[in-house]
C-alpha cells in the first residue's frame, strides 16, 4: 500500500467521545470498513511484515474478525477465531483479562496442528490486556504466535509496553 492510499484510510476512522463510558474516546473503525479502497489497502498493510511467516490467522471478537477473516482470505491461509466467553459448543481452552472498560474472557477450539504458526489480528491496541489474554490462549493452546498486527494503536494507554512482543505491528496510531 502506498503512504497516499493509507492516510486516506486513516481519515475514515471515526473518533466518538465517552463510548462505551465517560472519558473514553471510542476509534470508530466502521467507516473505514465501508469504503472498499481503504479497506484492501488496510487489510494489505496489516499482513505485509508477515507474509510467508504464518500459517493460519487468528481474529478476536468482534472487532477483529473483520480484519482477520479478510486477511485470512487475502493471504490464502484459514481463519482462527478467538470467542468471548461463553459462545463456543465443544470444551474451550480460556484466559481471562481486564478491559480498558470492564472484564472479560477469551476462549478458543484447538483447531488448527499443534506448533501451527499463527498471525493474530486485532482492531485496537489500547491496555493490551485483549491481546496479552489472546497470545497467551494461543500459547496455551500449542501454537506458535508468528506475529500481531493492529489496525490502531492508542498511545499512552500502555498496550505497547505492556505487550512487550518483538512481533508487534501497527498501521495506525494516535
Ligand atoms: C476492543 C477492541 C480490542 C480491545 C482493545 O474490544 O476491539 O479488542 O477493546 O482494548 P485493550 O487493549 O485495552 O484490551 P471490545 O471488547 O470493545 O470488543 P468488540 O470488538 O466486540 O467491540
Amino acid at each position: 500500500p502506498t503512504a497516499s492510499d493509507l492516510a486516506r484510510a486513516e481519515r475514515l476512522i471515526g473518533e466518538v467521545k465517552d463510548y462505551p463510558a465517560p472519558g473514553i474516546l471510542f476509534r470508530d473503525i466502521m467507516p473505514l470498513l465501508a469504503d472498499g479502497p481503504a479497506l484492501r489497502t488496510t487489510v494489505d498493510a496489516l499482513i505485509e511484515p508477515f507474509l510467508g511467516k504464518f500459517d493460519v490467522i487468528a481474529g478476536l471478537e468482534a472487532r477483529g474478525f473483520l480484519l482477520a477473516s479478510a486477511a485470512a482470505y487475502a493471504s490464502g491461509v484459514g481463519l482462527f477465531p478467538i470467542r468471548k466467553a461463553g459462545k463456543l459448543p465443544r470444551p474451550a481452552a480460556s484466559v481471562g483479562y481486564e478491559l480498558e472498560y470492564g472484564v472479560a474472557e477469551v476462549e478458543a477450539h484447538n483447531d488448527v496442528p499443534q506448533g501451527s504458526r499463527v498471525l493474530l489480528i486485532d482492531d485496537v491496541l489500547a491496555t493490551g490486556g485483549t491481546l496479552i489474554a489472546a497470545r497467551q490462549l494461543l500459547r496455551e493452546l500449542g501454537y506458535e504466535v508468528a506475529g500481531i498486527a493492529v489496525l490502531f494503536e492508542i498511545d499512552g494507554l500502555g498496550g505497547r509496553s505492556a505487550l512487550e512482543d518483538p512481533h508487534l505491528h501497527t498501521v495506525f496510531r494516535s
